[in-house]
């Protein structure tokens, strides 16, 4: 039977969809999602997410669709297609309501601010965005300017997520991301001053020359900022896909005993400091309505992580973004070239996709509740599909080491995460995706 550090070594999707976009295709193509647009519910709030793909420098550690540009003319380019985008996606059976917008990348906090008026008014003519909408955008601290902010606030901006990762020199050498205390205060500063009330920091454990004290102090600094909230990821190493984190020898990672500490330090002492744990890998103020979605059992986790937002659909806009529909998953072309090549021939620049069977929604379902709430009632789920729990006697077979070694509980039918195990989660949740190769290397490390 397997050991916990056998079990671990196990690589696993993070299940920010279920199926995971490695299964997605090409038999879901622009007609197909043009289709798909047209049977969406005019009634429905439904939330949108553009993508910026660039950054002024590469973090070594990046797993993001992204790359560096040294001038500023391919933003600027790329902007005048994502307004092309959103015209050609808006002409749906109504003005569609949207409720949610997130910007996300790379970093579109380096877009100018003349751009970021462009594509706000695009989006506000192509859709109707509530009153209320939260805007939430992904935002690179370092040379974060009061202009760039003051236009996000002008078009609504709500919520910001600022990348930390960690403070220590040598771990920021290592990754190739310098950034001083003073860029991330002064950038909370900024944001606060005009008005954006909720924001999140990212920071990342088992980087590069990470050790138990310097984590200690970089979690110390968060704290001291009281963001609203934090999310702490586990580095996801997988050169073979991202060739630049080939760049970080391997001999100075952290083992798997060292990432498992780092993300129970983080635990505590974000708990100790009064902030809800929210899945595997986010904290939340109680106030938070990231902590009130979990009290109340809205929580769900979508691209972007955990999130608040009940939305059914989500259109993505940009290349390589991903939209969630009723019927199933349309991911966009990556390559920004070809991405301009389908917007010129007026074409949505679907890339594919996956239909979403039965099947898929009964596996979709019991992982996204446990990845959120951290169990999962497989009877609940069975009986509302109206399927007998005995389809789920494979995955409880792939439970059962997990069992033997106290991560999980099953509890009739009930399973549930360890107290001490949360970051066990997405393995507990792998037992139940139907598509993933066994001792596959394709995904990164799961704690
Ligand atoms: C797209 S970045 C947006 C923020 C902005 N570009 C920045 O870096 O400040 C979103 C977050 O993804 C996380 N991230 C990126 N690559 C990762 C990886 N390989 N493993 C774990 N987290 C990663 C980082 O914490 C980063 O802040
Ligand atoms: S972590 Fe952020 S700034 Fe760094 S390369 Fe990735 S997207 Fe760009």
């Amino acid at each position: 039977m397997a050991t916990i550090p056998e079990l671990f070594s196990a690589q696993v999707p993070r299940y920010t969809s279920y199926p995971t976009a490695p299964h997605f295709h090409d038999g879901v193509n622009g007609t197909v999602y043009r289709d798909w647009l047209a049977r969406l519910n005019p009634d429905e709030p439904l939330s949108l997410y553009l993508h910026i793909p660039f950054c002024d420098t590469l973090c070594f550690f990046c797993g993001c669709h992204t790359s560096v540009v040294n001038h500023y003319g391919p933003v600027r380019d790329y902007c005048r297609l994502l307004e092309r985008e959103i015209a050609l996606v808006a002409p749906m059976p109504a003005w569609l309501p949207v409720q949610h917008i997130h910007w996300g990348g790379g970093s579109p906090t380096l877009l100018e601010p003349d751009d970021i008026a462009r594509l706000t008014a695009a989006i506000h003519t192509a859709f109707d965005i509530r009153p209320d909408a939260e805007f939430a955008v992904e935002v690179d601290p370092r040379g974060l300017s009061r202009e760039t902010v003051q236009a996000l606030a002008k078009g609504g901006l709500t919520r910001a997520s600022i990348g930390v990762q960690d403070c220590n020199i040598e771990v920021q050498r290592a990754i190739n991301r310098l950034q001083t205390k003073e860029q991330t205060i002064t950038a909370m500063e900024m944001l606060r001053a005009a008005g954006v009330a909720s924001i999140n920091l990212d920071l990342i454990y088992g980087l590069p020359k990470q050790t138990l004290p310097g984590w200690q102090q970089t979690l110390d600094f968060v704290a001291q900022l009281e963001p609203d909230r934090v999310a702490v990821f586990g580095y996801a190493h997988v050169p073979k896909f991202k060739k630049h984190q080939a760049l970080i020898p391997q001999s100075l990672l952290p083992g798997l005993d060292e990432r498992f500490r780092m993300a129970e330090l983080a635990r505590n002492f974000l708990s100790g400091c009064g902030y809800v744990p929210i899945g595997m890998d986010h904290y939340a103020k109680p106030g938070d309505s990231l902590a009130q979605a979990l009290e109340s059992g809205a929580l769900a986790r979508n691209f972007q992580g955990y999130t608040a937002d009940p939305a059914r659909t989500l259109i993505g806009l940009g290349a390589s973004s991903i939209g969630s529909l009723p019927q199933g998953y349309v991911q966009n072309v990556a390559n920004v070239p070809a991405y301009r090549a389908l917007l010129a021939e007026n074409k949505l620049p679907v890339a594919r996709g996956f239909r979403l069977g039965k099947v898929d929604r009964i596996y979709r379902e019991i992982i996204e509740t446990l990845m959120c709430t951290l169990k999962v009632d497989l009877d609940t789920v069975a009986r509302r599909y109206g399927v007998s729990k005995a389809i789920f006697a494979d995955a409880m077979k792939i439970l059962e080491p997990m069992r033997i070694e106290g991560l999980v509980s099953v509890e009739g039918n009930q399973i549930l995460m360890e107290k001490a195990w949360p970051s066990a989660v997405r393995l507990a949740a792998s037992a139940f995706d139907q598509y993933l190769p066994r001792n596959s290397a394709a995904h990164s490390s799961s704690i």
